[in-house]
């Protein structure tokens, strides 16, 4: 029988499926539940240094499947979050801390104070608004990217993620700038919008959301098949995966392990169960024996 296990930056993962930051994770019940219920990994909303409301409702429109969001980085504040990742470690599966910021300095100490709650690797989001080039994305900056990963790789012994924005002109050069980390993870939400046309105006307080769900998979697909040709480094696909089979396409793109985050609004928990027998039956009559044979062989050279 085909195994579905995993590693990723040296950390074993039972299936390829992991809980996407942001969705159902930033409590430890939610979170630990998602583990038991069949998901190989979470990764944790993203945590900055101190609580934040987020913006005012409307936050989420639904496109189809699909939805564009302006949460607004909504979030308890990195001294509060130690409890949950306590709770979550009870599942005894690997918990990924995500953190964002607007500088080296402060994504540092949050990354160094996520190692100290016992996470077993970091998760950058890097699209987070960069307060210096105001209206661009920390992540569209590659200097910026490259002093946030060089400075945490020097300061954490836990694996590093870097999770890159498909907001910006050249991936490559954003991917190479944060070469230091152990794997990117590709990708984040497109930034999009909705009008009302009765009200005459967009449906987001915040103007701009950033769209996920089946929508953005050709989007994540090829920005996974490019990095991953271009720079060979372990890669975690997201965006739009609603089965197995999207799941499979993102492997055989280049991705070693796979997020899901909107199709569990859609699908709910019981997603996870459903993706590992259904891949494990592909993966048999297919007569791959293992995920590694599956990594990238789509990619021409
Ligand atoms: C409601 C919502 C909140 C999100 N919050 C975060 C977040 O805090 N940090 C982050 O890196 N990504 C966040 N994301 C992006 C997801 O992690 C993921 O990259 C994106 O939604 C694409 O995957 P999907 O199509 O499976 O949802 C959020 C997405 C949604 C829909």
């Amino acid at each position: 029988m085909s195994d579905i296990s995993t590693t990723l930056a040296g950390i074993k993962l039972v299936n390829p499926f992991m809980v996407a930051s942001g969705i159902l994770d930033e409590n430890g019940y939610t979170m630990k539940e998602l583990l038991e219920r069949g998901a190989a990994a979470v990764v944790t909303k993203s945590i900055g240094i101190s609580e934040r409301d987020g913006y005012p409702t409307p936050v989420i429109v639904e496109y189809g499947d699909s939805l564009i969001n302006a949460v607004g980085l909504s979030n308890p504040g990195i001294e509060n979050f130690g409890e949950e990742i306590n709770i979550a470690k009870e599942a005894k599966r690997p918990i990924i801390g995500s953190v964002f910021a607007y500088n080296a300095e402060e994504f540092t100490k949050l990354s160094v104070k996520m190692e100290e709650y016992g996470v077993d690797a970091i998760e950058l989001n890097l699209s987070c608004p960069h307060v210096k080039g105001f209206g661009l994305e920390v992540g569209s900056d590659p200097d910026l990217v490259e002093d946030i990963v060089n400075e945490i790789k020097s300061k954490v012994k836990v694996p590093v993620f870097a999770k890159l924005s498909p907001n910006v002109s050249n991936i490559i050069e954003i991917a190479k700038a944060a070469e230091k980390a152990d794997a990117y993870v590709l990708i984040n939400t497109v930034k999009a919008m909705a009008i009302d046309i009765y009200s005459r105006s967009p449906v987001l307080s915040n103007l701009y959301g950033g769209l996920s769900g089946p929508a953005i998979k050709p989007v994540g697909i090829r920005y996974v098949y490019e990095v991953k040709k271009e720079t060979g480094k372990e890669i975690i696909g997201v965006g739009g995966i609603s089965n197995y089979k999207d799941a499979i396409e993102y492997i055989m793109a280049g991705a070693s392990a796979v997020q899901i985050g909107t199709a569990l609004y859609k699908y709910g928990k019981g997603i996870f169960r459903e993706m590992e027998w259904q891949l494990r039956t592909f993966m048999d009559e297919e007569r791959f024996e293992k995920i590694e044979e599956m990594v990238g062989v789509a990619i021409k050279r």
